[in-house]
């Protein structure tokens, strides 16, 4: 495989004003969202869910690539086509969650290491054979009181790092995601102050591991206040403190930066992306664009409720939804 595909797929996915869409909820976290609504926790009721994502017309004019989960890279349509041969039918590069889950840290109560490494050269394999092109790992850091320790950070800068060296070498291009939560009470200030030391681990990690940063997507959060802060800044304000943070520590040779929305709203997460790409589009050297779940699924989800006879208008909330993102980064969303 050479350096040249996965410099070629890394463009494809952020080619066109377009974004990424996660589908790649684990079982216990689509079930959770699947419980809040009623709808039934079964294998069956998520592969329904998934198929009404794949299917919905027009996603292809706003979405360049979609995130499988391992259950569902193994699901077929009603007519039998697997989820990855009917997105890449419809212009849509499929690709698969890889890691493993974010599992308690020996030794530092509140913080997590995500699990995966074992195994992953095997499994990358096999995804590719089944026609994943991408591949997501997710590390997750928590702000709190002493937290988040510099041994969470470095566990997890480490474990991105040799996962995205073994996506490489499997011609798969991994997105990289460090995660800063938004929950608890911290000010923007913090979140950026975390968001910046981890950013800086993470690219410190890639260089060790040799990783090819121009095959690779940066898939970050925003700098947020925590989602228990009495102070919620304006959007202009979550735009500065981020692309700042960016700006100091993810080098140019990256060609995306493709957001999570981590809990935001689908409305705050769009109009905080355009804000960006309309102040400083012309200061950023990668493309900046979004590759949310609960953002673009959350109201889309609201409206289907697990019932067939909802599922087109749900397509719809969910393409409008994705368009409204594909319009901000265009700096072209009016909430
Ligand atoms: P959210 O947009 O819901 O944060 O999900 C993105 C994602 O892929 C989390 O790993």
């Amino acid at each position: 495989m050479t350096a040249q595909t996965l410099i070629d797929t890394a463009q494809a996915l952020v080619a066109g004003d377009k974004g990424l869409l996660a589908m790649d909820e684990s079982n216990a976290t689509c079930n959770k969202r699947f419980a809040a609504l009623n709808i039934p926790q079964t294998e069956s009721a998520r592969r329904d869910w998934r198929e009404l994502i794949v299917t919905a017309p027009g996603l292809a004019d706003s979405i360049s690539g979609a995130i499988l989960f391992d259950e569902t890279i193994r699901q077929t349509t009603n007519a039998g086509k697997p989820f990855a041969k009917a997105l890449a039918d419809a212009g849509i590069i499929p690709g698969i969650k890889v890691d493993m889950g974010a599992k308690p840290l020996a030794g530092h109560p509140g913080e997590t290491v995500t699990e995966g490494l074992d195994g992953l050269r095997e499994r990358l394999s096999e995804y590719v054979g089944m026609g994943a092109r991408f591949a997501k790992w997710r590390g997750v850091i928590a702000i709190g009181d002493g937290l988040p320790t510099r041994a969470c950070i470095d566990v997890n800068a480490h474990a991105l790092a040799r996962y995205a060296a073994l996506c490489q070498e499997a011609g798969v291009v991994p997105i990289v995601e460090p995660e800063v939560l938004m929950d608890g009470g911290h000010s923007l200030a913090r979140c950026a102050e975390v968001t910046e030391e981890v950013l800086r681990e993470v690219f410190v990690q890639l260089n060790a591991q040799g990783v090819l940063l121009e095959g690779m997507l940066l898939k970050p959060n925003m700098v947020l206040p925590g989602q228990g802060s009495q102070t919620q800044d304006s959007v202009d304000a979550v735009a500065d403190a981020t692309v700042t943070r960016l700006l100091r520590t993810v080098p140019a040779a990256v060609p995306g930066v493709a957001f999570l929305s981590g809990g935001q709203s689908a409305q705050l997460a769009s109009a905080r992306l355009n804000a960006m790409n309309v102040k400083f589009k012309s200061r950023m050297p990668w493309a900046l664009t979004f590759s949310f779940s609960r953002a673009v699924q959350q109201p889309a989800l609201d409206l289907w409720k697990g019932q067939a006879a909802n599922v087109a208008e749900a397509q719809k909330a969910l393409v409008f939804r994705t368009g409204c993102n594909k319009a901000a980064r265009g700096g072209r969303y009016d909430a």
